[in-house]
């Protein structure tokens, strides 16, 4: 069978990386956009054999050029996605006004699927200036081209994750952690590799429903998610409910560092439950339920914030 064209903007990213892995395994051709080939072409190009990745720098909104790599391609599929604005880069334009370009184009060359990354709970989240731009460029695609199918996963974790990781890194500095909103809020975290195997699936299987939520098989609350990173890294920590205009007010710093921990649209995000709908298919659906388990997973890398790092015995706390 002739390898297929997947053209992927966003590969370099967390999710982007094991995408590539799973599709140049399985005969697929990438090509992947990047801002900046000096900076992210390395990272790129060892994900998959040589012969089997192309990568291309260009401005995203640079629509000649995006053209013609569309023209040659048979997939597209789009994993930009930002979690805060930036002079250049706002979530309008990030999250509505490029999906809405690339859909349009796919439709204009009669692409055989445009696979987009959108999140989870983003029709709740009202009052995120986030969240309504993910909604808004989902409507856009829905609108432009009907071989589109539109992934709205839950928090993702893996080893090389922005999430766990960071968790892990703030969990093991500070002696008090801040709780928003009681740490209650649900998730339902799903593994890299099993949002990649819902990402294939869809793809190599031609699934066309237009949106499908995807999760890991535990529901946990923000408070539980941090016991347990506690627990796998030996640490004991004051988990400290925030009373909300304190969570407003940290926000409202944080959001002055140019990687902010926490910006007041992502305090709005948190006071929603991300877990599933019921309004949708979700990846059991489809045939692919999650394999992972969180705390299995974080185990295998949690030993880098531990005491004593891989060798050291596990203390019960
Ligand atoms: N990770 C999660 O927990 C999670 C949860 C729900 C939804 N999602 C969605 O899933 C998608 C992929 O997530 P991810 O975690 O893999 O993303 P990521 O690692 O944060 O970033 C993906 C890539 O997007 C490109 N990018 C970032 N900002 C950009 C900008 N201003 N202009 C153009 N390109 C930009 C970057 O590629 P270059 O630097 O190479 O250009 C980056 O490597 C996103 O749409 C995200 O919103 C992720």
């Amino acid at each position: 069978m002739k390898a297929k064209n997947c053209l992927i903007f966003g590969g370099s990213g967390q999710i982007g990386r094991h995408l590539i892995r799973k599709l140049t395994k399985n005969n697929y051709r990438v090509t992947v956009v990047t801002r900046n080939i000096h900076q992210k072409g390395h990272i790129i190009k060892t994900q998959g054999n040589a012969g089997y990745i192309e990568i291309v720098e260009a401005n995203i909104f640079d629509e000649n050029k995006i053209r013609k790599l569309i023209q040659n391609s048979h997939i597209c599929i789009n994993l930009i996605g930002i979690l805060y604005e930036k002079k250049g880069s706002s979530f309008k334009n990030i999250h509505t006004l490029f999906p809405s370009i690339l859909s349009k184009l796919c439709k204009q060359y009669n692409l055989e699927h445009f696979i987009h990354l959108s999140a989870l709970g983003v029709s709740d989240a009202v009052e995120s200036k986030y969240a309504k731009s993910k909604l808004d460029g989902e409507r856009e695609i829905l609108k432009n081209f009907s071989l589109s199918t539109i992934l709205r996963p839950s928090v993702v974790y893996s080893v090389d994750d922005n999430f766990t990781t960071n968790f892990m890194t703030l969990l093991s500095r500070l002696p008090i952690f801040p709780l928003y909103y009681s740490g209650k809020t649900k998730f339902m975290p799903i593994h890299s590799s099993d949002l990649v195997e819902v990402i294939f699936n869809v793809i190599s299987k031609n699934i066309y429903s237009q949106v499908i939520e995807c999760v890991g098989s535990e529901t946990i609350t923000l408070k539980e998610i941090l016991e347990k990173l506690l627990n796998l890294i030996g640490k004991k920590r004051i988990l400290l409910p925030m009373p909300l205009f304190l969570g407003k007010l940290s926000a409202q710093i944080f959001q002055l560092f140019p990687k902010p921990l926490l910006t007041k649209d992502q305090l709005k995000l948190l006071q929603y439950d991300n877990v599933i709908s019921g309004n949708y298919k979700t990846n059991s659906d489809i045939g692919c339920p999650a394999k992972c388990l969180f705390e299995t997973e974080v185990e295998k890398y949690s030993s880098m914030w531990r005491e004593g790092g891989q060798f050291a015995k596990k203390v019960n706390l």
